[in-house]
Parts: structure tokens; sequence; C-alpha cells
């Protein structure tokens, strides 16, 4: 037996999922039956909001966080861990509302958190990691960005853009999110830089990531660019003390 990990808490950001609402909550709660679940909507056009509220009205594992807007993934996921300390959950678990991420590979994240990691990453790109119905252009594009990250801040992880993973809740207190500034999916890179240099365990294991029949995907120009020069940015922050670090073990 693993050590236990305490109370889960899955959050699932959506912007225009209400298909894929039923499908992704019913699997989480088959999977990991004991996990709550925090739906958290930036009022979706499409009733995705109303939709996450007859769920919640139904099952007591199931809660929503509405926000007025639509203000990003990273802002969705730092208003729903905020929620979920405030509540004092132990664990606090990212994954895509469309199926991409399949929640029944979930419980060997846990495991692996449990055996003593502080960030357990869902990893596309790592030895057993697989990516199923992806155009070229988008698997270059998470390729591309992932090997920019590694190289220009000196990470080890190979799928540090990826939405599939599982935070201690002690790791989120200790890296602080009060100023974390990335708004879109760079967010993901953020916190993994953060988690490495507070000198935490990051561990990656293998998932196959599914394409998603349904709906859209919110991909854009701008989150892309804003991954480029944030990226850059830290990168040269981080600069003075990677080259204090080098020359200490010369
Ligand atoms: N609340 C909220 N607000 N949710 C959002 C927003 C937003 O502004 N933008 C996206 N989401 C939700 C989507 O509804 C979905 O549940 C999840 O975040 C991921 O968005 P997708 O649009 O499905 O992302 P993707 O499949 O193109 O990108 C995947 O790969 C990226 C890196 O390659 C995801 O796994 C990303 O998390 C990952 O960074
Ligand atoms: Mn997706």
């Amino acid at each position: 037996m693993e050590p236990s990990l305490g109370r889960v808490l899955v959050i699932v950001p959506t912007y225009n999922e209400r298909e894929n609402l039923p499908m992704i909550t019913g699997r989480l709660r088959a999977a990991v039956p004991d996990a709550h679940i925090l739906i958290a909507d930036d009022a979706s056009p499409d009733g995705t909001g109303e939709a996450a509220d007859a769920l919640a009205a139904a099952d007591d594992h199931i809660h929503v966080l509405h926000r007025p807007g639509k203000q990003g993934l990273g802002a969705a996921y730092i208003a729903g861990f905020r929620w979920g300390l405030a509540q004092g959950y132990d664990v606090l678990v990212e994954i895509d509302a469309d199926g991409s991420h399949q929640p029944e590979e979930l419980p060997r994240l846990l495991e692996v958190l449990a055996r003593g990691a502080d960030l357990v990453i869902g990893s596309r790109w790592v030895p057993g990691g697989k990516v199923v119905n992806w155009p070229w252009t988008r698997e270059l594009l998470s390729r591309g960005a992932n090997t920019y990250a590694r190289i220009v801040l000196g990470i080890p992880v190979r799928d540090s853009t990826a939405g599939f993973r599982a935070y201690r809740a002690a790791t989120l207190e200790k890296i602080g999110l009060d100023d974390v500034q990335s708004q879109g999916y760079c967010f993901q890179v953020d916190l993994t830089l953060r988690t490495i240099r507070s000198g935490l365990r990051v561990r990656e294991v293998p998932i196959t990531f599914v394409e998603r029949t349904a709906g859209a995907s919110k991909m854009s120009r701008t989150i892309v660019f804003e991954a480029l020069w944030r990226i850059a940015a830290w990168g040269i922050a981080g600069l003075p003390d990677r080259l204090r670090r080098r020359r200490h073990r010369r």
C-alpha cells in the first residue's frame, strides 16, 4: 500500500465544453471515486456552467466555480487552486474537460505522487507516452515548445506544457500563486519552473493523450506568443543563477 495522500480535488477548467461535461465527470467519478471535482467555468456561452450546476446538484462530490468571463487557462486554475487550498484539500489535480487526458490514468499519477513526488506530470514526450489523432502540425508545436522550454530554462522536464498533473497542496503553498502572471498554456511551464526552482521533486509518468472528438481547442496565436516571450524572460532572469551553479560544479 502507498502512503495515503489525503483528500483529492480534481480541477476541470471549461470553456464551451457542454458536450464533454457528462463524459469527463462520469469517467472521473468511476476512476477516482473518493476524489472531489471542481469545474472552473469562465461563463461559457454554450451553457457549460448551467450543465455543471445540474451535475453538482445531483452529486455531492461535484462543485462549480463560476468565473465572470474568459480569462485564460492559467487564471482559471489559480482560482481553482485557491478554492481547493481554502477547503483543505491535500492534492490538487489538473485535467482537460475534453477527454484528452484519460481519467483512467489518474490513479497511476497519484501513486507516483504518494511515493514521494511533489508534482507529477502526465507526460506525452517521455518513453511510453503517446498522442493519438493529432495533426503533425500540432505535434510539431508541442514538441517544439517543450524543446524550447527545456533549453532556454535548463530544466530536465520533457513535457512542461502538459495539462494533466497532480500537485501536493504543500507544493502550491511553497511556490506561491500570488505573483503568477501567465494567462494561457505557458502557465503550465511557469508552475513547473517554480516547482523546480523551489527545490521540489518533479516526476513525469507516460500517458496517452487522445485528441478531443467533441468541441474545439482554445489554442491560439496569442497563447503561443505569450509562451514564447514569457519563457525567454524567465530564461534570462534565471541565467545568473545557472551560471553561478555551473561555476561551482567545475
Ligand atoms: N475556464 C477556462 N478558461 N477554461 C479554459 C480556457 C479559459 O480561458 N481555455 C481553455 N480552457 C479549458 C478547455 O475547455 C479544456 O478543458 C482545457 O482548458 C484545455 O483546453 P484545450 O483547448 O482543449 O487545449 P488543447 O487540447 O488545445 O491543449 C492541450 O495541450 C496543451 C499543450 O500542448 C492541453 O492539454 C493544454 O493543457 C496543454 O497546455
Ligand atoms: Mn484539448
